[in-house]
């Protein structure tokens, strides 16, 4: 029987994902103990899974080289792709915002307000539906010091403790929303393998609904 391959991301998710799988009775050792190997298998189960970057999970997973992805809602707000999104895993909670320094205010001022942030998509779509025309500046990471160094009037990025804001004395000026990590799985698969990832669905829903508040 085919493997069903599994796309996790890297890094924050990684070890909500393996717990909630160990917990639906999936052997997660190989994972665990990954040394510099790429894909880690539970053959009894015919699963494997992956371990890549969260945009590159959306790839795996929208070209079917993976069946199925864990990946935060984040990712799949800045890029619509093609698969289903199944679960709310509800783990990796966070929340998009538009944040600045104190002295940020007056949304409504004429002037036109630059955004810097690692999400351009999202960060447009909500200025557009607030009919607010921002000029958008791309930063790969540590976003919080362009307001700092005078690059950007406010950022659009993700709080999770805020802990990172409020070292760097900057402020929530508005929520954009919730985010969460997601299960999603290709569209092809969904059909070819309907009874193993309807299953595993199911148990991982299960597990959601009885583990997670
Ligand atoms: C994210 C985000 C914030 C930080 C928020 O960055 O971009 O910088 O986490 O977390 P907090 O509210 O708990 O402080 P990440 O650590 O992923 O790295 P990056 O800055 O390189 O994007």
């Amino acid at each position: 029987m085919k493997n069903i391959r599994i796309a996790l991301t890297k890094g924050r998710l990684e070890k909500f994902s393996i717990n909630m799988f160990e917990n639906i009775g999936i052997d997660c050792t190989e994972l665990k103990d990954k040394g510099r190997k790429l894909i880690f298998k539970d053959d009894k189960n015919n699963i494997e899974f992956v371990l890549v970057k969260s945009t590159d999970v959306l790839t795996y997973v929208e070209y079917g080289a993976a069946d199925i992805g864990i990946v935060g809602k984040d990712t799949l707000l800045e890029q619509e792709k093609n698969f289903y999104e199944v679960v709310d895993l509800k783990f990796g909670r966070c929340s998009f915002n538009v944040a600045a320094l104190p002295d940020y205010k007056n949304y409504t001022s004429l002037k036109r307000k630059r955004i810097a942030t690692k999400y351009p998509n999202v960060a447009r779509n909500f200025f557009r539906s607030k009919g607010e025309d921002v000029e958008l500046i791309k930063i790969e990471g540590s976003v919080e010091l362009a307001p700092i160094l005078g690059l950007s009037d406010a950022i659009v990025d993700i709080v999770e403790t805020g802990t990172t804001l409020k070292e760097n004395g900057l402020i929530i000026i508005e929520k954009i929303c919730d985010i969460s990590a997601r299960m999603i799985v290709n569209r092809a698969s969904m059909k070819i393998n309907k009874n193993k990832i309807g299953t595993l669905i199911e148990k991982v829903q299960k597990y959601v609904d009885e583990n997670v508040k």
